[in-house]
C-alpha cells in the first residue's frame, strides 16, 4: 500500500514549515486563493517523482527567502523518503536512509497521479506528455522497462551527436544504430503489451464514468516507426534526412497516442470539460490497472476539481477514486463544493490551509 502517514514540507513556495498526518482515504485541503494548497500537492508529487506538475525547473519551488526546500514523508509501512533541493546544489533523495541516485525505487514505492486544470493538455499538447503518460504505466508493471528505455535514450542522444559531426563517423553511427534497435524493440514491445491491457480497461471505465457510448472514440498507440520493417533498415534509409535535421526521425522517442472521434481528432470535437473527463478517466484507469496488476494503490492528487466540470462529472471522478480505496488529496477553495460532490460517506479529513500553514 502506498499511503502517506506523515508529510513534512519546509521552504516550498509560501510554505515555511508544515506537518500533516493525512488519513488513508480522502484528505481535503481547503483555503483561500494563494494559501498554499497546490503547493502541498506539488510537494507530494515532487517527492514521488522528482518533478513538479507546474514547472520544469525546481528553482521556483524553493521559498524565495530560503535556500533549501525539504520534503519528507513517512509511509504507513514505516518506510521514509526525504528530499532536499538547494539553489546551488543538485537534489538529494533518500529512501529508507539510503541515498538514491535516481527516482526508480521511490517512484515504484509511491505511485502518484495528478488531476488538475491542465489535464486537458495531455490531449492538446505535444507527444512528450502522452509518452510520459504511457511510460508511467509501463514502468510500474514491467520492471525491465526502465533499463531498455535508458538504453534507447542514450543511443538516440549519441546518434544525434554523431549526426551533427563532420566528417561523419559511419562506423560509430552503425554501432549506435544496432544498440538503438535492440533497446527500441524492447521498449516498443513493453509499451504495446501495456496498451493492450490498458485500452479495454479504460474504455469500460470511460463508459461507466461518463455514461456515454464510446463506439466512436478511438485511441491508438503509435510506436514511432514502421514496426513491420526492420528499424535498422529504416535508420540507414533515412540517414540523409536525419543528417539534415541533426536528429533521429524514427524510433521509440517518436511514439505517441492518438485520440480520434469518428474521423476527427478528439481535441477538435470534445469540449474542454469533456477533454478533462477523458484525461481524468485515462489517469484513473492507470491507477486501476496498477491496482489490478500489482495490488498497489496509487495516490491521487486532485487539484481544483470544480474548474470546468459540472457536478455529475465531479461526482463521477470522486466516487470512482473513493471506490478504488487509495489515498486521495483534494484541494478546493470552498469545502462545500467538494463535500457536495462526494457521494456516500467516505472517511475524510479536512485541513484548512492559510498562508502556507495548516490552521485546523
Ligand atoms: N518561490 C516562492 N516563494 C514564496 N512564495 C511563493 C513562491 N512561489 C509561489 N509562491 C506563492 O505561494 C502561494 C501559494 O500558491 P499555491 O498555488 O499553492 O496556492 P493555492 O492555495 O493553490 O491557490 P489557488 O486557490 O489560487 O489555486 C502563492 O501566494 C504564491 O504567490
Ligand atoms: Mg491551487
Amino acid at each position: 500500500m502506498s499511503i502517506i502517514e506523515k508529510l513534512s514540507v519546509t521552504a516550498v513556495r509560501n510554505i515555511h514549515d508544515l506537518d500533516i498526518e493525512p488519513i488513508p482515504t480522502v484528505n481535503i485541503l481547503h483555503g483561500e486563493n494563494g494559501s498554499g494548497k497546490t503547493s502541498i500537492l506539488e510537494s507530494i508529487h515532487l517527492l514521488a517523482s522528482g518533478r513538479s506538475f507546474r514547472t520544469n525547473k525546481l528553482e521556483p519551488l524553493i521559498n524565495s527567502d530560503q535556500d533549501t526546500a525539504i520534503v519528507f514523508a513517512r509511509l504507513s509501512d514505516g518506510k521514509e523518503i526525504g528530499l532536499s533541493k538547494s539553489r546551488r546544489q543538485k537534489r538529494h533523495l533518500k529512501f529508507r536512509s539510503e541515498k538514491q541516485a535516481n527516482w526508480e525505487n521511490v517512484a515504484r514505492e509511491l505511485p502518484c497521479q495528478i488531476l488538475d486544470s491542465n489535464s486537458f493538455l495531455l490531449l492538446e499538447g505535444g507527444p512528450k506528455s502522452r509518452r510520459q503518460f504511457l511510460d508511467w504505466g509501463v514502468f510500474h508493471v514491467e520492471h525491465g522497462f526502465v533499463e531498455n528505455w535508458r538504453r534507447s535514450k542514450k543511443s538516440i542522444a549519441n546518434r544525434n551527436l554523431l549526426l551533427k559531426q563532420r566528417p561523419l563517423d559511419l562506423r560509430q553511427l552503425a554501432a549506435w544504430d544496432s544498440e538503438l534497435c535492440l533497446a527500441a524493440g524492447e521498449v516498443h514491445r513493453a509499451r504495446e503489451e501495456y496498451f493492450k491491457v490498458f485500452l479495454p480497461l479504460f474504455l469500460e471505465l470511460y463508459r461507466k464514468m461518463n455514461g456515454v457510448d464510446v463506439d466512436t472514440l478511438r485511441i491508438d498507440y503509435e510506436s514511432g516507426w514502421d514496426v513491420d520493417r526492420d528499424l535498422e533498415d529504416i535508420l540507414v534509409e533515412n540517414r540523409d534526412i536525419d543528417i539534415r535535421y541533426g536528429a533521429t526521425q524514427n524510433g521509440p522517442h517518436r511514439a505517441d497516442l492518438t485520440f480520434r472521434i469518428g474521423r476527427n481528432r478528439a481535441v477538435d470535437i470534445l469540449s474542454r470539460g469533456q477533454q478533462k473527463m477523458l484525461v481524468s478517466t485515462m489517469k484513473i484507469a492507470q491507477g486501476l490497472l496498477l491496482s489490478q496488476a500489482l495490488g498497489r494503490k496509487c495516490i491521487f492528487l486532485v487539484d481544483d476539481l470544480p474548474s470546468e466540470l459540472d457536478r455529475d462529472n465531479r461526482v463521477a471522478i470522486l466516487s470512482q477514486l473513493v471506490s478504488m480505496g487509495g489515498q486521495i488529496f483534494v484541494t478546493c477553495v470552498e469545502i462545500g463544493g467538494i463535500l457536495d460532490s462526494l457521494s456516500g460517506q467516505p472517511k475524510l479529513a479536512t485541513f484548512h490551509v492559510e498562508r502556507g500553514t495548516i490552521t485546523a
